[in-house]
């Protein structure tokens, strides 16, 4: 079978082989785990809720309607990173059975409430559509955002990709030189000058207006350990909460997994995307098993 739906999650198998697969929670439709031929290309904490109680910390949460915390009218009152990660999404089946591919949707009526009304007192109706699909060598997810409503509004979106490494220390991420980026520790912007991000401390960085054309490479001792390619998703959070911010999140366990995981998150988040009324806006993250190293000049 190559779908297994639960009450509370759904689970895609490929046909090639029994151990290539991904397994999707209702809640946030959280992809929890994906493994190809058997070994895990998520990081996920041992400490993560799976229950609802809490957004979960690894995988790959959605972030929506904002990106962080926003000062923006409409936006001021949400938590951090929205509500798309904490609502229990409607499983709406499969769409293809080869490769298996599955949908998932969230409306207002599916929203947690309580965050919900915090985005524009919760007057705002509209449709988000998530499609998955396996193949034997990749994981594609693709979001549809949809305007139900009779007057346009404004949102952020983001696939919070926790991408498991087998050790930070030896870790690189290419094609960003010469890109612009906003460090978040520090506040400031500035043009990336390093030929490829490496990891020795807390890193939070949003790179903006990243041509889709550059393919993002996680790189460890010169080994491609995997490729996130994009489609309308122009910026790139790079993410590593290092020793300090691990150990202050309750969430995150074991303290050091820190060492097992980065974030390369595709989003748009750099400014408001508005829809109008019926208009609708979609993107894609492709994440690839790793093979050549590829460099992208600016
Ligand atoms: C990243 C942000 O996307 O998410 C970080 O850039 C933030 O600033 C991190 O710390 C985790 O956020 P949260 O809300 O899941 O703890």
């Amino acid at each position: 079978m190559p779908i297994e739906a639960t009450d509370d999650k759904v689970e895609l198998i490929s046909p090639e082989n029994p151990n290539t697969k991904v397994s999707v929670l209702l809640y946030g439709a959280t992809v929890t785990s994906w493994t190809i031929e058997g070994v895990e290309q998520l990081w996920l904490s041992s400490a993560a809720k799976l229950d609802g109680s809490r957004p979960v910390r690894g995988g790959i949460p959605l972030v929506f309607p904002v990106f962080g915390k926003s000062n923006a009218p409409g936006f001021d009152q949400l938590p951090q990173h929205g509500f798309a990660r904490n609502s229990t999404w409607e499983f709406l089946g499969r769409t293809k059975e080869n490769p298996p591919t599955v949908q998932f949707g969230l409306g207002p009526e599916q929203a947690n409430k309580e965050v919900y009304s915090k985005w524009d007192n919760g007057d705002n109706d509209f449709t988000l559509l998530l499609t998955i699909e396996l193949k034997p060598d990749a994981l594609t997810t693709t979001i549809e955002v949809a305007n139900s409503d009779s007057k346009p509004w404004k949102f952020n979106w983001l696939f919070h990709t926790y991408l498991a490494v087998n050790d930070i220390d030896d870790t690189l991420v290419n094609n960003l030189p010469g890109e612009t980026c906003y460090d978040q520790l520090l506040a400031e912007t500035y043009e990336e000058k390093a030929p490829a991000i490496d990891f020795n401390g807390e890193l939070d960085r949003i790179y903006q207006n990243v041509s889709c054309e550059k393919l993002l490479q996680v790189i460890e001792l010169g080994k491609v350990v995997h490729n996130v390619e994009r489609r309308n998703l122009p910026d790139v959070v790079v993410w590593n909460p290092w020793t300090n911010k691990a150990a202050g999140m309750a969430d995150f366990e074991p303290k050091d997994g820190f060492h097992k995981m980065v974030c390369i998150e595709p989003g748009h988040v750099h400014d408001f995307i508005t829809l109008e009324p019926g208009e609708s806006w979609t993107a894609s993250q492709i994440i690839r098993m790793g093979d050549a190293i590829k460099l992208q000049a600016i």
